[in-house]
């Protein structure tokens, strides 16, 4: 287990997406249905960052050419993205979000 701190959690549900830097990993944290996800945040297709994409129905759509994820499970929806994005366990502990990176 290797679990980093890092933003309000308040600020994620604000704001709906996030993007965090943990442990050298570029992660994108997206508020759905009151809850905190982590995912990778750079798309599995080309360079882009997922926090500057569109979030609809528990998908994130890529910036750059539409690729959806989705983002309770990282899977990917179709092309021309074929490769899943990581997902990490996350938990709120004093009102800060807390990613396991492993
Ligand atoms: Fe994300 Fe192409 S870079 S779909």
């Amino acid at each position: 287990m290797s679990w980093h701190s890092s933003v309000p959690a308040a600020d994620v549900l604000e704001q709906g997406s996030m993007g965090v830097e943990v442990d050298g990993l570029r992660l994108a944290l997206f508020a759905l249905d009151g809850e905190i996800h982590a995912t990778g945040n750079i798309c599995t297709h080309a360079f882009a960052l997922l926090t500057d994409g569109h979030v609809e129905n528990g998908c994130v759509e890529c910036p750059l050419h539409q690729g959806l994820f989705d983002i309770r499970t990282g899977r990917a929806q179709g092309t021309p993205v074929t490769k899943d994005i990581a997902t990490y366990d996350v938990r709120i502990e004093d009102g800060i979000v807390w990613i396991n990176t492993e």
